[in-house]
Parts: structure tokens; sequence; C-alpha cells
């Protein structure tokens, strides 16, 4: 079972508020983008890494990769003005008929084990993602006032990676972008043409750092 990874690294990192692409900070001297490309290098089932960056940071991701050893890359692509533009220009560069992972650049504590159980589920299926039980109990709010009170035991907080089938994820897209649909995740665009997404059991350390305080968690993560 083979794969081949788009890994996003085409934001800005508004959020982290560190005034550079958060994918440039570093835990333990590493840069968190590093910290998730080698993951990927390091995994035998992975047969190639897709890197989507800003055009302006190009010779700094291209130094990084270098100092690294990071020697899976198939191609570096220009990524767009929202997360899911940016998927689309790195699913043009996977190769026909290939299971594709697409997954955040700023999520560096993912595990191979969790990658495999993910890949298995989605050459049977079609499509599968990531996702942890939620643990806060989630009320609808409008205008400072509750609702409802949603249902716990049916919410799941998704992660990436997200694996699909190449051709069934292109389709997906195109569909959105006739659609103008701009979705927060590639499982949704997969929804929206009707098609099952599988939930594989994820783990909460397998977080997405977004603002600040998820520098502090990375710290205890990587301890
Ligand atoms: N991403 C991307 N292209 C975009 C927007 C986001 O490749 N146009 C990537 C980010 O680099 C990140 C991942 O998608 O690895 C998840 O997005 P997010 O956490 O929102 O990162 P940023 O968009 O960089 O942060 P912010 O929204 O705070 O600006
Ligand atoms: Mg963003």
């Amino acid at each position: 079972m083979k794969y081949q990874v788009v890994i996003l690294a085409a934001g800005q990192g508004k959020r982290m508020n560190a005034g550079k692409n958060k994918q440039f900070i570093e835990l333990e001297q590493v840069p968190i983008i590093i910290h998730t490309l080698k993951v990927f290098q390091k995994h035998t089932m992975c047969s190639g890494i897709i890197l989507v960056i800003n055009d302006q940071e190009k010779e700094d991701f291209q130094k990084l990769l270098e100092k690294y050893d990071v020697t899976k890359i198939k191609a570096i692509v220009s990524g767009g003005s929202e997360r899911q533009y940016s998927v689309h220009n790195g699913l043009h560069a996977v190769d026909k008929g290939e299971l594709v992972l697409v997954h955040d650049g700023a999520r560096p504590f993912i595990s191979h084990k969790r990658i495999e159980d993910l890949v298995e589920k989605a050459y049977e299926t079609g499509a599968a993602t990531l996702a942890v039980p939620v643990k806060d109990t989630i009320k609808r709010v409008e205008n400072g006032k509750v609702i409802e009170t949603v249902e716990r035991s049916t919410l799941w907080s998704v992660q990436t990676p997200q694996a699909f089938q190449l051709e069934l994820i292109l389709a997906a897209h195109h569909h959105a972008n006739q659609e103008n649909y701009l979705g927060t995740d590639d499982a949704s665009l997969i929804e929206r043409i009707g098609k099952p997404v599988s939930i594989i059991l994820g783990d909460y350390t397998n977080i997405k750092l977004t603002t600040p305080d998820d520098l502090l968690l990375a710290k205890a993560i990587l301890d």
C-alpha cells in the first residue's frame, strides 16, 4: 500500500501572530514544516511529497529541504488564496490512480500508526479522515444566547491527514469550484457529491498549531 501526500504550507499563519508564516517557527531548533515533512520522509509507504508553498517563500523552503535532507519531494507547487485552492493546485501534481493524503504542514505530531490506519481504510472506501470525539459540550449560539445543545455523542473533531482516491477528490474539487463552495476541509467536498467519508480514530496530540498557546502544547507533546 503506497500513497503520495500533499503537504500544505502556503498559509500566512495570521492567528499565530509570529510576524512570519508559522511553518518556519522552530520547535527544538527545527522548523515546524520540517517536523511534519520528516514524518513522511521516514514512512516507507509514502512514495512522494508534494509541497504547497507561497511563491515568495520558495527559496526559504528549498534551503530547508536541502539542510534537513528531505529527498522525497516530487514537486513544489504554488498555493492559492484559500486552503482549498492550495489543495487543488497540489492535487494536480499527484500521479494518476494514486491514493493521496492531504495534510496540514502545521500538524507535525501525526504518527505512522495513524497514517497506516487511515490509508488502509481509504483503499477500501475511497475517502477517509482522522478524527477524535469531541470532549466539550457544544452549544449553538446566536446573539449571545443559546439556541440548542448539540448531542455530543455524534460529534467528532476532524483532523488531517485525510486520504482519498485521487480521481474522487479531483471530482469533488471540480464540483465545489463550479458551485463556488469553499469548505474548511477536503472531506466536506466529498460529502457534497454524495459520497461516503469514513472516520478513523486519531490522537488528541495531532494538533494543528494555530494560535500561540498551541506552541506551549507542542513543547509538552515533544517532551
Ligand atoms: N494553507 C495553505 N494555503 C492557504 C491557507 C492555508 O496551504 N491559502 C495551509 C497552512 O499553511 C496550514 C494549513 O493549510 O498548514 C492549515 O491552515 P491554517 O491552520 O488556517 O494556517 P494559516 O492559514 O497559515 O493560518 P491563519 O488562518 O491563522 O492565517
Ligand atoms: Mg488559515
